[in-house]
């Protein structure tokens, strides 16, 4: 496995590639991987014959009171990792090659609507954050195609919206989410949890999955379904910063006929955020 710093490097390797018309795949990450990453890795390397994967914390898309500098940084574990995993590049950009005029001076990438409900909400300007570093990401390794984990589902249809705006030629795969054995979905923010909230955070999707059973079996008053979801979670020992319901294709407000959809939830245990969903399909 190739390691690289720079983008002009990491364009010699990739244009070789396509000069010898080889599909790239890629896997954009901030590193401290765990198995959720390592399946993004294992489905590109069936889409394509070569696999780039990034690690790069994009202070962009963290908020002033957010966790940019404890965010776990693991660099030689996850290279070794990686080339355990069949990597052919890794790509590690410091933060002024990937924004030379600085973050706040950057093009951005702003998704209407999309970037602006649910996570954006609680999380103002995270997702113009992701928009723009996964763009200049695209743009640095121009892959054919890229993959994503549904456990982030508004940010797999905020980059689908930035391909299909920008005329991005980039197939973008969204993989199941991983989860450990009592359903807790892999995050690299899991590691912040103490051992007694380690223990309700499994919680979190019982309470997704209690939800989707109740639509599945009927219920069709949302708000009060995920009211009752709410309390739920706060009787946990959860501080929920929304539960809802979408249309699993646009996060739009679900209407009598749509019968794809999804619950999504946010919800904070002590001082971590986790966040988690559940795909309903309903039958008439
Ligand atoms: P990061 O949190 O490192 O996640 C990288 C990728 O791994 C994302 O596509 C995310 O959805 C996926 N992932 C994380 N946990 C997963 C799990 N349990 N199962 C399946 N996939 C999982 O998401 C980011 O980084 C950043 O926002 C990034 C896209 C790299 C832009 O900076």
């Amino acid at each position: 496995m190739q390691t690289v710093q720079t983008i002009a490097h990491l364009r010699s390797t990739v244009d070789q590639w396509r000069a010898r018309r080889e599909r790239v795949a890629f896997v954009p990450t901030m590193g401290n991987l765990h198995d959720g990453h390592l399946q993004l890795v294992k489905r590109a390397s069936r889409a394509a014959d070569r696999v780039v994967v990034s690690i790069f914390v994009n202070p962009m898309q963290f908020g002033h009171q957010e966790d940019l500098e404890s965010y776990p940084r693991t660099l030689k574990q996850d290279s070794l990792i990686l080339a355990e995993n069949s990597v052919h590049l890794l790509f590690v950009p410091q933060v002024n090659e990937m924004y030379p005029h600085g973050t706040d001076h950057t093009v951005r990438v702003k998704v209407p609507d999309l970037a602006d409900i649910l996570c954006g909400v609680f999380r103002p300007g995270h997702f113009t954050g992701v928009a723009t570093v996964v763009a200049k990401l695209f743009n640095a390794v121009r892959p054919h195609v890229a993959v994503f984990g549904e456990k982030d589902y508004q940010q797999l249809l905020v980059v689908r919206r930035v391909v299909d705006d920008l005329c991005m030629p980039i197939e973008i795969i969204g993989v199941n989410t991983v989860r450990d054995a009592d359903g807790l979905a892999l995050s690299s923010r899991n590691i912040y949890l103490t051992p007694e909230e380690r223990g309700f955070a499994p919680i979190l999707y019982q309470t997704l999955q209690w939800l989707g059973g109740q639509m599945v079996g009927g219920v069709r008053d949302y708000d009060s379904l995920t009211a009752r979801g709410n309390i739920l979670l706060q009787e946990s020992g959860f501080r929920p910063d929304y539960v809802v319901i979408r249309r699993a294709e646009d996060l739009g407000v679900p209407q009598a006929i749509d019968s794809h959809l999804i619950i999504l939830a946010a919800a904070w245990l002590g001082h971590t955020r986790l966040i988690d969903n559940f795909v309903v399909t309903l039958k008439d």
